[in-house]
């Protein structure tokens, strides 16, 4: 999409980035998420507020004219890569920036590791198994979220 632009995440973006986050989920996660779902993961948002500072955490964001429009947040430890986080603003889904935030992404894994796992939402499934990524088990739910485990080979 024009005038989109992917890049790492700095300090100045966290409250805009950490901004996205309740409102989509509220919308795309929340639908397919019990009670308990919803409370474990609004109890979990301070954790994601301070692990976008944690510079441990490979980050990148998508921005339009300066506004923070997508996220997307994982890490690698002992050669093994996991995505956390990827949240794109509704009003631009389907045009290409949750692939181009996972590009860059994995072109960061791909340094140190040779898989990436996630835990994919429901409404999520079919577009990470359009970018390359299959379900490693059935639909998994801890503390009334659900998700299925996926994975991707790098190489
Ligand atoms: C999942 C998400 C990040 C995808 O972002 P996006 O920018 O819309 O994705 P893209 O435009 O790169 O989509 C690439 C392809 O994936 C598939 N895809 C994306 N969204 C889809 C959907 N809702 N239904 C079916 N296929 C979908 C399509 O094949 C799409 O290509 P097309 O638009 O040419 O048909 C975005 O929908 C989102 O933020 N969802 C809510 C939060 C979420 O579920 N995050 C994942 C948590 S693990």
């Amino acid at each position: 999409m024009p005038g989109i632009n992917i890049r790492a995440m700095e300090p100045a973006d966290i409250e805009d980035s950490f901004n996205l986050i309740p409102s989509v989920a509220s919308d795309f996660l929340f639908p397919t998420y019990s009670e308990e779902g919803k409370r474990e993961f609004k109890a979990k948002l301070g954790q994601i507020k301070s692990r976008l500072a944690d510079k441990k955490y490979i980050s990148f964001v998508a921005e339009d004219s300066g506004k923070i429009i997508g996220i997307v947040q994982g890490s690698i430890r002992e050669g093994h890569a996991s995505l956390g986080l990827l949240f794109v603003d509704r009003r631009y889904h389907r045009n290409g920036v949750g692939t181009g935030l996972m590009e860059m992404a994995e072109n960061q894994f791909r340094k140190e590791a040779d898989v990436v796992k996630l835990s994919s939402s429901i409404y999520a499934l079919e577009f990470y198994q359009r970018i390359g990524y299959a379900k490693t088990t059935g639909l998994r739910s801890k503390k009334g979220i659900v998700y299925y485990p996926m994975k991707k080979n790098l190489r």
